[in-house]
Parts: structure tokens; C-alpha cells; sequence
């Protein structure tokens, strides 16, 4: 009886085996099944030739028209991606039974797309009924041991839950990789309503950042990339005419070559930069009475209002002034404006080396929506600049390389912070933007001087002559503050003579000051030669 027991379930294991073989094989066969037709194809075509003419004109046959194939560029990409999913779908169904994602074949996730990207592979999956996303990030680990692939991320789709992208990271995308040049770096004009390319993400597509109704808190080690990416913004803003720009810089020189184009620039003094706050808060009262008056609640890219972007470096200098009182008002103002600004079309960016509550206030710093952290020292400071837990959620920039400038992690509202390079301007397309970009303002505004003209119906030449002046004033008006404050810090012969050893290098007439001489407009030039707005010591004269 006993034995009579035994035997059944012997038979049962080997049909139960029997059928697990079968259903591998089936599943075999059908993971090969574009490999297998291909081959199909190949041999029946072969035989068919041979058939009629032999095997030696078949075998020739079929040897000129498969490299006539491969020789062709668009069927060979076509076939090679064809086989790069296939390769993706087989390793991927493989990782999910061997990892225990999937419990047989049929349960795998599916492979809908596949490509490959600078960091690795991109596959688009879709998992089956009754899974989710969230069982495939918590494999992640095992999948990545079973794809041979340094990391496995998850990024999942809003609209979909079933499915997703499996972003397979081979290798580090930024490794090596040379300065990334900006993209509008020859344009002649940008919206600000448009995204601005920040930089690229590990899978090599552009990351934008749309700044309307937006503030941007960036921080980083010192000479991670802080003001190169800052500088990308104001390059932007410089590009359109109609954004207001004013600047904050505690160092004197990385937004001093934007002075031509900004309405205010100031430098280490916490007066001028309270100052300045003050301006931007009242233009932003008088907008909201405007818009009160329009009967809007926020400015629109339709009803021709101008944005004002805010660009304060080195944030950290400017919070810690040694005036108690003057570092309350700064601090106050600027909390101000990031808070109420939005709707009034006031941005504020601002760029310090670790926004931690000791020097930036938390009231001010969670204001801010989006978050750049580029290479920081510490799991911990990188949460300061991202927001607490997205460190030990696998988002810290001090697992960033020391060398790579300009790398860092892009938090916008609500989503993960994706990993970027930053694209990267020098000296020389700082000096080129600015430029065009005051060029351009020039033509701006000397158009609406002809508008003026016709609706007063008055003669052009003295219209023109006023606005001449206007131009000419404010110009001067912006380089002699940004000359005082520049003062503050006189360069030594020594540091004077090095900048002007580089600038003698670069062929400019001195540092980046070069850039006005060439083809900024008459006036502004006028106004930059002026005696009077040139004191020989700061570096406004040379921008
Ligand atoms: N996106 C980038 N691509 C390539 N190189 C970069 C990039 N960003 C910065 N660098 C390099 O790193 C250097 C330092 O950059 P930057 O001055 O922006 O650093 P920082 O974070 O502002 O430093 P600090 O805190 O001292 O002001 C630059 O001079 C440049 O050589
Ligand atoms: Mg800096």
C-alpha cells in the first residue's frame, strides 16, 4: 500500500518536472523567437535557392544579400535594435525569475521598450496583473546583482502604475566627461517663460528648469559649480530684454561681467544689498497693485509684465553680516520676496555652500522649491540643501566624485532629485552673452523710445535723445554703484597685476571687462568711457 503511495507521487513529481521543462523550453523558444525567425528566414530562402539553382549560387545568394543588408546603414541600426531589445527582454525576464521577482516565466515583467542611454540601459517595463512597481524597486538590489549593473532604478510613470522605466546604471555618465557647452550659447534671444537647459541627466537627455513662479536654492562644497550654474540663469535672463536682473555677488567677481545687463549690481556691502532688496519689494507692491488693478491674480507670459530675477551668490555672506540689524532686515527682505514674489513675477536664485539652519533660516530656506545640491562633504549637508531623508533614500551628493565640477542633484517640486552636469559658460561666453544681451536691451529699449515718439507724435530725434540719456544714465547709474561697492575691496598690485597677466593672455583689454568694447552699443560704450563712472581701481571699469 505504502509503495503503491510512493509510485504515485513519483509520477506526479516527474509529470510535474516533465511540465516545468516544457514550459521552460516553450519559454526559451519564445524569448529566442526573433533570433529563430530570422534564422528561419535565412535557411528557407537558402533552400529555396539551392532548389532551383544549387547550393553553391543559394550559399552566394544568400552571403551578398545579408551584407548588402548589414552594409546599409538603416536596416543594419534597424536589426541591431531589434536584437539589442530582444538581448534586453531575455536578461531582464532571466534576472526577474533568478532575483525571485517572478515566480515563473510568465510572471515577468515586460519588456515594452529598450534603449541604450550614457549611464546604461533604459527599459520601460510593465508588470503583470497583481504586481506592482514597488516589488521591482524593493529587488532592486538583487536585479542589479543579476544584470551585472553597478545600480537599478525605478522611475515611475504618473499616469501608469503598471508601468515604468528600469534605468539599468552600467557606468558613472559624468565620469570624464569635458564641460557640456550651453546649448543657447549662440542665441540671440530667450524667453525667461521658457525652461532653461540646466544641464543633462544620466541617461543624456536635457534637464530644464522653467523659472516663473519659482526660486532655486543651490549649494554645494566650495568649487563644486555653484555660480557656473547660476551663471547659466542669468545668462538666460540677460538674453531676454524685457527680465529685470539684479544681483547679489559676495564675491565681488563671478556676476560682475552681467553688469551692463542688470538693473542693479551689488557687492560686499549689506547696505546697497539691503538696498536693492527694498527696490525689488517695492516693484513687487506695485505689481500686485497692477495686477489688482487688471483684475488678475498672477503675472502671465500674455500680458507683456517683465519678470524679475533675483540672483544672490554666496548667500551665506550676505545672512551673516556683521551688523546685527542689517542681517534681520536682509534676511527679512528676502524671505519676503521669496515668499510673496511668485504671483508678481519676482524669482529669486540664490547660491551658498551649505544652506544649514546656522546661517540660512529654516523659515527662509523650505521656501524654496527647487533645490540644486552639487557635491557636498556629508550625507548630512547634502540633506540640508535637499530636504531631510532624501540622503538614506539613495539621493546624496557626497556620493558625487571629487572631480566632477558642475555634477550634482536637481530636486523640483515633488519629484525625485534626478543626478545632472551642469552645462558649463567661460569666461569667454559669459563676455559674448553679455554682449548680445546688452546689445539687445539697447534695441529694446530704442524701440520703445520710437513707440513712445508716434503715440506723442513728436520729433523722433529728440525722443530718441531722451532715451539716449535715460540708456546712458542708467548704464552709468549701475556701473558707478557697482564701482563703489567694488571698491570696498581694493585689488593689491600684485593680484592687479596677475588679472591683468590673464586678461593679456585672453587678448581682452582686461579680465572680462573686454567683453564691452567690442560690440556692445555706442551708448553703453559711451556711458562706459565716461570719466566720471570710471575710477581706476574697480572692476567695473573693466566690465
Ligand atoms: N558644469 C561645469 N562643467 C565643468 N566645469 C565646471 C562646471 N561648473 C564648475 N566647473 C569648474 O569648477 C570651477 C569652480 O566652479 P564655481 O566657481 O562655480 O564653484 P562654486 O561652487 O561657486 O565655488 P565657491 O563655493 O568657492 O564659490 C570652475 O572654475 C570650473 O572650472
Ligand atoms: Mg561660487
Amino acid at each position: 500500500m505504502s509503495a503503491d503511495v510512493w509510485m504515485r507521487g513519483r509520477g506526479r513529481q516527474r509529470g510535474r518536472s516533465d511540465g516545468e521543462l516544457a514550459l521552460g523550453v516553450l519559454w526559451a523558444l519564445w524569448c529566442w523567437r526573433l533570433e529563430l525567425v530570422l534564422l528561419a528566414v535565412v535557411v528557407l530562402a537558402e533552400r529555396g535557392v539551392a532548389s532551383a539553382m544549387g547550393d553553391t549560387v543559394a550559399m552566394v545568394c544568400v552571403a551578398v544579400v545579408a551584407a548588402a543588408g548589414l552594409l546599409a546603414s538603416q536596416p543594419r541600426r534597424l536589426l541591431l535594435r531589434w536584437l539589442y531589445v530582444a538581448r534586453m527582454r531575455r536578461a531582464v525576464g532571466r534576472a526577474a525569475l533568478d532575483s525571485g521577482l517572478a515566480a515563473h516565466p510568465w510572471s515577468v515583467p515586460r519588456v515594452l521598450a529598450a534603449c541604450p542611454v550614457a549611464a546604461g540601459d533604459r527599459v520601460r517595463v510593465r508588470v503583470g496583473r497583481g504586481r506592482s512597481l514597488a516589488e521591482l524597486e524593493a529587488r532592486a538590489e538583487e536585479l542589479a546583482a543579476c544584470l551585472r549593473a553597478r545600480e537599478v532604478r525605478v522611475l515611475r510613470e504618473t499616469a501608469n502604475a503598471s508601468e515604468g522605466t528600469m534605468l539599468v546604471v552600467r557606468r558613472d555618465p559624468f565620469e570624464g566627461v569635458s564641460p557640456l557647452r550651453w546649448p543657447l550659447v549662440e542665441a540671440q534671444e530667450f524667453s525667461l517663460w521658457d525652461p532653461i537647459a540646466l544641464g543633462v541627466d544620466e541617461q543624456g537627455d536635457a534637464l530644464s528648469v522653467l523659472l516663473p513662479e519659482r526660486n532655486v536654492l543651490m549649494g554645494g562644497e566650495p568649487g563644486a559649480g555653484k555660480s557656473a550654474a547660476l551663471s547659466v540663469l542669468v545668462a538666460a535672463a540677460a538674453l531676454d530684454p524685457s527680465a529685470r536682473l539684479w544681483l547679489l555677488d559676495g564675491k565681488l567677481v563671478e556676476l560682475a561681467a552681467w553688469a551692463p545687463v542688470a538693473q542693479r549690481v551689488v557687492g560686499t556691502s549689506g547696505h546697497e544689498a539691503i538696498e536693492v532688496l527694498r527696490e525689488v519689494q517695492a516693484e513687487m507692491d506695485a505689481r500686485y497693485r497692477e495686477l489688482l488693478a487688471r483684475g488678475l491674480r498672477k503675472v502671465g507670459r500674455e500680458d507683456g509684465l517683465p519678470l524679475h530675477l533675483v540672483v544672490c551668490d554666496e548667500l551665506a555672506f550676505y545672512l551673516s553680516l556683521p551688523d546685527r540689524r542689517e542681517r534681520q532686515h536682509f534676511t527679512e527682505l528676502l524671505r519676503d520676496l521669496v515668499a510673496r514674489g511668485r504671483a508678481a513675477g519676482v524669482i529669486v536664485c540664490a547660491a551658498t555652500q551649505k544652506p544649514g539652519a546656522d546661517v540660512v533660516p529654516t523659515a527662509l530656506r523650505d521656501l524654496f522649491g527647487f533645490r540644486v545640491a552639487l557635491r557636498c562633504n556629508t550625507p548630512q549637508a547634502s540633506d540640508t540643501i535637499l530636504g531631510q531623508g532624501w540622503a538614506s533614500a539613495g539621493a546624496d551628493a557626497s556620493t558625487i566624485p571629487g572631480g566632477q565640477r558642475g555634477v550634482g542633484l536637481l530636486l523640483t517640486e515633488g519629484d525625485r532629485p534626478v543626478p545632472f552636469k551642469g552645462f558649463y559658460l567661460d569666461d569667454d561666453d559669459v563676455c559674448a552673452i553679455a554682449e548680445r544681451a546688452a546689445s539687445k536691451r539697447a534695441d529694446a529699449w530704442l524701440a520703445g523710445a520710437a513707440a513712445d515718439q508716434r503715440d506723442n507724435d513728436v520729433s523722433g530725434l529728440g525722443v530718441t535723445r531722451r532715451w539716449r540719456s535715460r540708456l546712458s544714465t542708467n548704464t552709468m547709474r549701475t556701473q558707478a554703484r557697482w564701482s563703489r561697492s567694488c571698491s570696498i575691496a581694493p585689488r593689491t598690485s600684485s593680484s592687479a597685476s596677475a588679472l591683468s597677466a590673464r586678461s593679456a593672455r585672453r587678448g581682452t583689454a582686461g579680465g572680462r571687462s573686454g567683453c564691452t568694447a567690442r560690440s556692445t552699443p555706442s551708448i553703453l560704450r559711451a556711458a562706459s568711457a565716461a570719466p566720471s563712472t570710471q575710477p581706476s581701481r574697480s572692476r567695473t571699469a573693466r566690465c
